[in-house]
Parts: C-alpha cells; sequence; structure tokens
C-alpha cells in the first residue's frame, strides 16, 4: 500500500529530491540515480509487505529513499562500496525521515544474500567497461571487475527461491539467469520486471 502520511514533496520531480544533495552530487543524478518516476514504478513490483528489497549498488540513495516514502510496509536496504555516498544516503534519509530505508557500506561481495527476498539493480558495474561513465575516481575500475562482479550477481540470483523478484534498469540481459521470467517491461524497455520461476 503507498503512504499518504509522509511528505512526498520532495518526490514531485527530480530536481526536488536532487536538492538533499551537494553540487556534485546533484551532478551526477542524471546519469548515475534512478529518476524518481523509475524508481517508483520499480518499487511498486519489489514492494511485497514486510519483504526485504536489496539495491545492488545503491549510490547515495535515491531508488531506495524513494521506494521507502512510498512503500512503508517494506524494508529498502542499499549497498554500497563508495563510503561518501553511503554517508550521503544517511542524510537524506533522515531529512526525509523514513525508517524503513539503510544503507550498508561495503562491497556487494561480501553480503549474506540470505537476508533479502527481492532485487533492484541500476547496471552498477558499467563503470568498469565504459569510462565515459566513470562516477568518480574513489574506486578502481576494470574489465575485470565487471566480469566477477556480473558472475557474482548473476550466481546469487539464480540461487534464491522461486517466487524471488528482481528490477533491473538498464543492463544486459545476458547478466539475469534464465531461472527469471520476465513478466513486464517500461520505459522503452529500459525498466525490466522479472521473477524467478
Ligand atoms: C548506477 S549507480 C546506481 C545508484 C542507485 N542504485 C540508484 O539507482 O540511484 C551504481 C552504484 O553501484 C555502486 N557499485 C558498483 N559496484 C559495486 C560493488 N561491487 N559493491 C558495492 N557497490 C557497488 C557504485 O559505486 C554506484 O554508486
Amino acid at each position: 500500500m503507498e503512504t499518504d502520511i509522509l511528505n512526498l514533496y520532495p518526490f514531485r520531480k527530480d530536481a526536488s529530491f536532487d536538492y538533499l544533495y551537494p553540487n556534485h552530487i546533484k551532478e551526477l543524478s542524471q546519469m548515475h540515480w534512478t529518476p524518481i518516476d523509475i524508481a517508483k514504478k520499480a518499487a511498486f513490483f519489489l514492494a511485497i509487505p514486510n519483504a526485504r528489497v536489496l539495491d545492488i549498488g545503491s549510490g547515495v540513495g535515491k531508488f531506495c529513499i524513494t521506494a521507502g516514502a512510498h512503500f512503508p510496509q517494506t524494508q529498502f536496504i542499499g549497498i554500497e562500496q563508495r563510503e561518501a555516498f553511503c554517508s550521503y544516503a544517511n542524510v537524506a534519509k533522515d531529512e526525509i525521515n523514513v525508517d524503513n530505508v539503510s544503507f550498508i557500506h561495503g562491497n556487494l561481495t561480501d553480503l549474506d544474500y540470505d537476508d533479502y527476498d527481492h532485487f533492484y539493480f541500476y547496471n552498477s558495474f558499467y563503470e568498469n567497461i565504459e569510462p565515459g561513465s566513470r562516477i568518480d575516481y574513489a574506486v578502481t575500475t576494470s574489465v575485470e571487475l565487471y566480469e566477477r562482479y556480473s558472475r557474482f550477481v548473476y550466481a546469487m540470483l539464480d540461487a534464491k527461491k522461486s517466487g524471488t523478484r528482481l528490477v533491473t534498469y538498464y543492463g544486459r540481459e545476458t547478466q539475469i539467469p534464465p531461472s527469471y521470467n520476465l513478466v513486464d517491461q517500461a520505459y522503452n524497455k529500459m525498466l525490466k520486471m522479472w521473477i524467478k520461476r
């Protein structure tokens, strides 16, 4: 159920939400953070009450905070390798005042995926293979890391139980195991909704 209690004003436009961040983070928004409308549509599909949804590479928290504010009965958790992004995400979360959202600083390969039911994935490894889309120089990038992270997520998804939901934004279909059925798509087929058989 979508909330009607919180102040949803920051979610009316991307610019209103991005206002929560310093200028250098705002400037990354168009290319690297999920737009509000897309985050809401993805969250609608993932927001099973009492479930725990993981954003794999959560950046400054735009997906998780938007999702959590609109769907208070679901927990949204982000894992993010850049510590500074995690800090910005926590500041924005406190500003919006959502208590069903949290962020973990670390590498996605170190998580226990038994703790998560459903997943959101915005092509998080792309900067490893496309220098023009590099976010900053805070982390090492390489083709090897792209392949390693992609293989890791593929195996993790494949091991999840039947009924697991996944939303991908951009990304390649070859990154998704064939055990997932594509059940819906939107935004010129860039946003894809999947359910594991
Ligand atoms: C395209 S951004 C998406 C941000 C967020 N999901 C959103 O939709 O607004 C991808 C993020 O994934 C993070 N990331 C990439 N590889 C990661 C890894 N191995 N572990 C944790 N975070 C990672 C990057 O640092 C970046 O912030």
